[in-house]
């Protein structure tokens, strides 16, 4: 009995060590290396987690590699967001939305052990030589029932490679996090291995945004990324659903928040609500943009999202309010926490300031 109990007690101590080198929530935020923020102008106060953004993926070799435009300045982000907040967490974010070409080179690299194991081997020594503490695959996307597999077998062995580099090197194992779909109006969630990724990522950054786009709907305005959709089938909370139903638990899911949103041109500036007519898409657009256009703002809690419009400018967005939101409903829920594509574009940390404040310490 006495041994019972005292190993029960080495073992719950145990276990809440562990547990204390995992941060209980994550803010996130992605520094797009291309947008000209310098990684000295980031305010790394609002986050927990930084993801440097993009490495890329050589189709050769199948290692993965960064840029010349990049190397300088990724190989000394860690220790430059560091110095204003020492525990913040840094990856390094590999792939992005290069579209069919890019998610074919994915397909192609995890379709093979040998090439698996470039990646693999690659990232790991990329990761350590620039002093990032974790890595984010952003395949964007699997899109067969084979992509599926691959994308096991490379996260599979991904986590024991990670873990075998851990205890060679005595250092923390590298986190292991994945930016995946946010919604079957993007990409079919089931070319997922839901049990896979619960099994051997640290968690996931779902992109719930860009479902509505003034380019997928150029005459009809819209919420790009509604939390509730009482008149469609597609959200952020439909897209957050699926996920937990392909087997990852909520501690492991991160919600997506867009810094950006998108315009239209209205066909009549006296009809302004959603689903107004329009007469064009006009794209996407920075949130600090759509801030400085001057135009009436509302917000509308039936989707959990705002608009604004100025004549016949309209634009579809989440403003600090709707940001404020989403997190609530991430933090109600039991996610993990919340990321934001990307930081560049907050208008002075006004967004980043509202999620952080809204999922509290
Ligand atoms: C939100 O917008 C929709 C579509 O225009 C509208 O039907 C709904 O009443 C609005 N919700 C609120 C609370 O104003």
């Amino acid at each position: 009995m006495a041994y019972y109990i005292k190993h029960s007690f080495l073992l719950i101590s145990t276990l809440m060590i562990l547990r204390l080198q995992f941060s209980s929530a994550i803010k996130g935020g992605y520094w797009y290396s291309d947008s000209g923020l310098a990684a000295s102008d980031i305010n790394p106060s609002y986050f927990t987690h930084l993801f440097s953004a993009f490495a890329d993926l050589d189709t050769t070799t199948y290692q993965v590699t960064i840029s010349p435009a990049n190397a300088a300045r990724f190989s000394t982000f860690t220790q430059t967001v560091q110095a204003k907040s020492s525990s913040v967490k840094t990856l390094l974010s590999i792939g992005g939305g290069g579209g069919s070409t890019l998610a074919q080179k994915f397909a192609n690299m995890a379709s093979q052990a040998s090439r698996r194991k470039s990646f693999i081997d690659s990232s790991i020594r990329l990761a350590r030589n620039n002093n990032f503490h974790g890595l984010d695959l952003d395949w964007e996307y699997p899109s067969s029932d084979t992509d599926k597999t691959n994308f096991g077998s490379l996260i599979k062995e991904w986590r024991a490679a990670v873990a075998a580099e851990s205890r060679s090197s005595g250092k923390p194992a590298l986190l292991l996090s994945a930016a995946v779909g946010g919604s079957d109006q993007i990409t079919p969630l089931k070319y997922y291995p839901g049990p896979d990724i619960a099994n051997n990522l640290d968690w996931i950054n779902v992109m719930t945004y860009d479902l509505f786009t003034s380019d997928g709907y150029p005459t009809v305005t819209q919420a790009p990324a509604p939390l509730k959709n009482p008149t469609g089938q597609f959200s952020a909370d439909e897209g957050i659903t699926k996920w937990i139903g392909l087997g990852v638990p909520k501690s492991k899911i991160a919600l997506g928040l867009p810094f950006y949103g998108f315009k239209w041109a209205l066909s009549d500036p006296n009809n302004h609500r959603i689903f107004s007519k329009a007469t064009q898409g006009l794209g996407a657009v920075k949130y600090k943009d759509i801030k400085n256009a001057g135009a009436q703002i509302v917000y509308n809690s039936t989707y959990t999202t705002t608009y604004a419009f100025k004549g016949t400018d309209w634009y579809g967005y989440d403003d600090t309010q709707s940001t404020a939101n989403k997190v609530s409903y991430a933090k109600q829920n039991g996610l993990f926490g919340y990321f934001a594509w990307h930081i560049e574009q907050d208008s002075n940390w006004a967004l980043s300031d509202a999620a952080s404040r809204s999922w509290g310490a």
